[in-house]
């Protein structure tokens, strides 16, 4: 699947849902010394955050993009994270293994995710948290609002997302499928949304590059929102 993002396009995602992760942080409870995965971390811009709730905690980055995987290795800052090339539906490791795993805007680019998701509980340990954050582009706004006359009303991200066979709607899909996949406790939402103009024209300008990559004209609004959800399970 064609996946666009660049470290920096990255970088910039995980500002913005910085205030999304810190309530998930505050939400688990980690063991003493645990083991910790950043499911599809890309660049590795928020893998380290991983560690930062003990002394003791190591994370592991897992990736299929090797270029994305080179630049986190190169960034890498702490010595207590790691990076394996390796895909998040069939993972190199044994079952019973991580604390809490956290899927931040991955799985959206796995066409299987309910495997991911398996995969997910079978190498977590009894008691260990998943944590998801997704957007869900079927509460899209754009204001100006896409007028209702025009003869596709359906914001062009969302076109662009579809083509490229990503999932525009998981965030709101995610809380069924852990059910499906076996965890229990499962608690999620959409935190409130305030906007800040540099954050939005930074995420309009992100949109916008790709939207022109791929030859789809979109006038630019004056600010979008997408709801992003958190999804929080256990593993029995
Ligand atoms: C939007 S990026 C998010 C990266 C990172 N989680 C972050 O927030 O910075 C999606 C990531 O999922 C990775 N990815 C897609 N399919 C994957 C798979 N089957 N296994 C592991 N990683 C995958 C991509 O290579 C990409 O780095």
């Amino acid at each position: 699947m064609a996946q666009p993002y660049s470290p920096h396009f990255l970088c910039d995602q995980a500002q913005r849902t910085q205030a999304t992760r810190s309530f998930i942080y505050n939400q688990v409870r980690w063991d003493a010394a645990p083991l910790t995965l950043d499911l599809g971390c890309g660049s590795g811009a928020i893998t380290s955050e991983l560690t930062a709730r003990t002394h003791h905690t190591t994370a592991i980055g897992i990736d299929i993009n090797p270029l994305l995987l080179s630049s986190a290795i190169q960034n890498k800052s702490h010595p207590a994270v790691h990076y394996l090339l390796a895909d998040a539906t069939a993972m190199p490791f044994r079952s019973n293994l991580f604390s809490f795993i956290l899927d931040h805007f991955t799985l959206m680019w796995i066409q299987r995710y309910q495997h991911a998701l398996e995969e997910s509980y079978r190498v977590l340990h009894t008691g260990g948290k998943f944590a998801s954050i997704e957007p869900d582009y079927s509460g899209r706004i754009e204001a100006p609002l896409i007028p209702s006359n025009t003869s596709s009303p359906i914001p062009p991200i969302i076109k662009y997302l579809t083509t490229v066979g990503a999932h525009p709607y998981l965030g709101s899909q995610l809380p069924r499928a852990l059910d499906q996949a076996g965890y229990k406790g499962i608690c999620f939402g959409v935190l409130a949304w305030e906007y800040c103009k540099q954050a939005a024209q930074q995420e309009i300008r992100g949109e916008a590059n790709l939207l022109t990559a791929h030859k789809l004209p979109w006038e630019l609004p004056h600010f979008t929102f997408t709801p992003i959800f958190w999804v929080l399970g256990n593993r029995p």
